[in-house]
């Protein structure tokens, strides 16, 4: 796990989402141990892929409430709708664990507007919406983007993608500046990921 800048390393410790659902129900840490226990995790898609629904099932049997959304991030109806849902639940938001994200690897020489709308959805107007966004949740602890080591290597054929999470790096150092709370990852892709450039 890096930051990327050294402003952020400066920010307070933030916890981050487990990218992988807890394994015994009787972990210590489970969500169920937080007075807070209450998740929305939103799709662009909705929940059907098994992964997804098994994940939101894990942290149900942990005993979190869970209340899921289907909305794009990348849109200001999008955002408008997953902060209803939070605000319905008329618990306090403890933090945000942003991690929408896309592809559409091709050669800088070919590459069009629509390659790089297509990764700035999530990556750049999503983050930038729910940046302004969560300005109405003062209560705020974290605020977490997945990024990526792309936007710091910067691969052949992922331009976009290294901007997008660059934008992302680059908020979060402002977020800290300013006070509030907020950390990039940049995560390294694993060995079979789909985020490996091609
Ligand atoms: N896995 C890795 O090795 C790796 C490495 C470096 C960084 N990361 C970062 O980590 C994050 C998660 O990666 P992952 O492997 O879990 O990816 P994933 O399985 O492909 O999941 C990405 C999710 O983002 C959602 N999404 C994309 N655009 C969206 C939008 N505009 N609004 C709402 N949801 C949107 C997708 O939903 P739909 O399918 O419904 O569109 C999908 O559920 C990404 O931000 C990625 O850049 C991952």
């Amino acid at each position: 796990m890096t930051t990327s800048r050294p402003a952020a390393r400066r920010g307070r410790a933030q916890p981050c989402a487990d990218r992988q659902p807890a394994r015994s129900p009787q972990r210590a840490d489970s969500p169920s141990a937080h007075p807070m226990a209450r998740a929305h995790p939103a799709q662009r898609g909705g929940f059907r892929c098994h992964g997804r629904m098994t994940a939101v099932r894990t942290l149900r049997a942990l005993g979190a409430t869970v209340a899921t959304v289907q909305a794009d991030v990348g849109t200001a109806d999008g955002v408008a709708r997953i902060m209803a849902a939070v605000r319905e639940s008329g618990r306090p938001l403890g933090g945000l664990v942003h991690a929408a994200g896309a592809l559409a690897d091709v050669p800088i020489s070919g590459m069009t507007w629509e390659h790089l709308d297509s990764v700035f959805e999530s990556k750049v107007y999503g983050t930038l919406l729910l940046d302004q966004a969560l300005a109405g949740f003062p209560e705020l602890r974290f605020f977490v983007g997945f990024s990526s080591l792309s936007a710091v290597i910067g691969p052949v054929g992922q331009a976009n993608y290294a901007a997008g999470n660059a934008f992302l790096d680059e908020l979060m150092v402002r977020r800290v500046d300013a006070g509030l709370p907020g950390l990039a990852v940049d995560w390294a892709p694993g060995p079979r990921s789909a985020w490996r450039p091609r």
